[in-house]
């Protein structure tokens, strides 16, 4: 099956962050496919700017090299190749200094009318900076907006002060906050799933759903990104936005329109709903981890303090935690939350627990709740896990069995990566993948009171051995409930 293309106005991408991992393994390739697509129209520029000198054939030369290592080879065809490469220039800026500013106006001044999307795949810190340097060179035309990663922030006031020193310069519809699991195919079918189906819509409640999990498990560690992510965390890093945003996915009433406010308008009221998580509770609600050395599939690997290079780190590899969103809905429905670097498996799921049957007319046979498992990756697909009678004779034992929909079997596509519907959004200036001002500073209103809960804690991280589903105390959080974490695969 192919899906219909609709290709975009002509735009001029600059990746702040030209030469770093973003870019090179994400931002890259999602141009590449969506102009091998032919989505992308001449004369397109994508325009890398870096700290470091380096002619416009180098930066080609590492961008084919990226594109080698992330493209697959029946899909790099050599003209489709040098087509793309011919659209990269590049530019020596100081993001922090008056250098370069001039030179990257020379180029994007020949032409001044065409769309402009700024990506700062920076750090953080120079977001305010960049925007206000934007500014001041007089490059924020009509057409131009700005793309800002994540995270936004490290608590409500440091979001609040990138918000403002953002703002300042780009209007809020000009501002585009990436979280890239919006963007993945299987979290949109989620509004599909609920919005597009008359099925699940009545059920989908208090009434009906005994409990909500969200599990995002990776079984890679945090190598080469030590140095960020030691002042992140997996709250930080993971929950504040991924996570948050999927349990807005789940838990938001039917927006009016698929349209940006109306979704995000829905999702803000689930964020400002979630019951905050007191100082007290902290230790009963939460679970951090972090890992020590073990298994993986290819082998032996590090504990996360020999990657980072040093022991003593308090910060959280892996957290667990239980969580409520506080209204009519969901009065009284727990969301339970995981994720975790180093873990068992890579295996990203929502898993809708249904309620029990009242009363079982079958006698001691076993009768296992139904469950909606939507799987994100890998093996993207929706499972609808149904009890039935076990096919033959001898009597009436039950089975329970999934309604198994695999997107790729059902549609034999490539599924594409979540940059590349993101970004083209951006270009075509849809916000409704994008978080405004007010979710992330909701977000962060609801994670800011666990960040300082354990910053002030006398513990450390519980440490859990990589290649295992993080630390026993994550199995009891949600046992003591009489439930069970949902098994991978099952
Ligand atoms: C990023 C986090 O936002 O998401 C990473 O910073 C994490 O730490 C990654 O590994 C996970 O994304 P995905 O798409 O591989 O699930």
């Amino acid at each position: 099956m192919v899906s219909r293309i609709i290709s975009v106005d002509p735009f001029d991408f600059v990746a702040f962050g030209g030469t770093g991992d973003l870019v090179r393994r994400k931002l890259l390739p999602a141009l590449y496919q969506r102009d091998r697509d032919g989505q992308i129209e001449d004369p397109t520029r994508i325009v890398a700017v870096a700290r470091s000198p380096m002619t416009r054939q180098a930066y080609r030369d590492f961008a084919r090299e990226a594109l080698i290592d992330h493209i697959d080879q029946d899909e790099r065809e050599q003209a489709t190749l040098d087509r793309f490469l011919d659209r990269l220039h590049y530019v020596k800026v100081d993001a922090t200094g008056d250098a370069g500013w001039g030179d990257l106006a020379a180029v994007l001044d020949e032409a001044p009318d065409r769309i402009r999307v700024y990506y700062l795949a920076t750090s953080p810190d120079l977001f305010g900076e960049i925007c206000r340097r934007l500014g001041q060179a007089g490059l924020v035309t009509e057409a131009s907006r700005v793309v800002v990663e994540k995270p936004v922030g490290k608590n409500l006031a440091s979001a609040r002060t990138v918000n403002d020193a953002v703002g300042s310069v780009f209007d809020e519809r000009r501002i585009f906050r990436i979280d890239h699991y919006l963007g993945k195919e299987t979290v949109q079918n989620l509004m599909a799933l609920r919005f597009a189906n008359s099925l699940f819509e009545p059920l989908w409640n208090a009434a009906h759903i005994d409990h909500v999990q969200i599990t995002v498990a990776e079984t890679l560690g945090v190598e080469g990104r030590a140095g960020y992510y030691d002042t992140a965390g997996a709250l930080r890093d993971m929950v504040q936005n991924h996570m948050l945003q999927l349990l807005c996915l789940v838990a938001m009433e039917p927006p009016a329109a698929f349209e940006a406010d109306s979704v995000r308008d829905e999702k803000l009221k689930v964020l400002k709903a979630l019951k905050p998580i007191r100082d007290g509770q902290v230790s009963d609600l939460t679970v951090r981890g972090q890992y020590e050395a073990g298994a993986s599939a290819n082998g032996p690997v590090k504990s996360y303090a020999e990657e980072l290079g040093r022991s003593g780190s308090r910060t959280e590899t892996f957290v667990a935690l239980k969580a409520e969103v506080a209204n009519w809905r969901w009065a009284g429905t727990p969301f339970y939350l995981r994720t975790g670097k180093r873990l068992a498996t890579r295996c990203s799921e929502i898993i809708i627990s249904f309620k029990s049957i009242p009363h079982s007319i079958f006698g001691g046979a076993r009768v296992q709740r139904n469950e909606l498992v939507i799987r994100l990756q890998p093996d993207e697909g929706v499972k609808l896990h149904l009890m039935i009678k076990d096919p033959g004779p001898g009597g009436m034992r039950l089975r329970r069995v999934p309604l198994d929909m695999s997107f790729a079997e059902a549609f034999g596509v490539r599924n594409p990566d979540a940059y590349e519907r993101l970004v083209m959004d951006v270009v075509r200036g849809n916000q409704t993948l994008f978080m405004r001002r007010d979710e992330v500073e909701a977000a962060w209103t609801w994670i800011d009171p666990i960040l300082e809960a354990w910053g002030q804690a006398a513990d450390t991280p519980r440490s859990y051995r990589s290649g295992t589903w993080g630390p026993s105390a994550a199995i009891a959080l949600i046992e003591r409930d009489g439930r069970t974490w949902h098994e991978d695969g099952v």
